[in-house]
């Protein structure tokens, strides 16, 4: 591994949404169905990463640290909110309906996520700083972990379903869908 790679954690998860950040960017110029398509897998597959990441390592050092309590609970909201919308991604095709609005809502989603917890002084990045986390050993715990997944998730392999720490599991019930594009004339 090279020895200029970056290891504390606060760095290492800021990289992952610039990443993310970018493929949003791509996906609102392509035109082509396997390009959306191949986007959306990386977009999703990204996401799944990073939000396992977080859950397993990251919010729970900060949860031991930091007094903010409310920031960490609208932190796992967030990604399950951004969680539904992965899900219905993953199963469904650029030429659908809404596909292209449901990406758009999830880039949203997750701009408005990544903003608060790189928010200066009061964001959660900041919070774990000043609450004197180990960022370089959970860094080290990031990457193997993310690593590990990496290597599941490889070559286009299926994704599982994502799985939610919030939600309680209140029934949504899936009625026609509604049609807003203008009739072909
Ligand atoms: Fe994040
Ligand atoms: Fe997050």
């Amino acid at each position: 591994m090279p020895t200029t790679q970056k290891s504390d954690a606060i760095a290492l998860l800021k990289e992952d949404h610039r990443k993310v950040e970018k493929l949003f960017e791509s996906f609102e110029k392509a035109r082509d169905t396997k390009r959306k398509r191949a986007l959306v897998q990386e977009i999703c597959t990204e996401l799944c990463i990073h939000t396992i990441i977080e859950e397993e390592i990251f919010y729970p050092a900060c949860k031991d640290a930091i007094e903010d309590g409310d920031i960490l609970e609208e932190s796992y909201v967030e990604h399950d909110g951004a969680k539904v919308l992965i899900a219905e991604l993953l199963e469904s095709e650029p030429d659908a309906e809404f596909y292209d609005a449901k990406v758009s809502v999830l880039s949203e989603m997750i701009k408005h996520h990544v903003k608060e917890e790189e928010k200066r002084s009061e964001g959660l990045f900041a919070q774990a700083k000043q609450a004197g986390l180990d960022l370089e050993r959970l860094g080290q715990r990031l990457t193997e972990r993310k690593q590990a997944l990496k290597e599941e998730f490889a070559d286009g392999a299926k994704l599982p379903p994502p799985h939610t720490r919030s939600f309680t599991g209140h029934e949504l019930v899936q009625d026609t869908p509604v049609q807003v594009s203008a009739a072909p004339r």
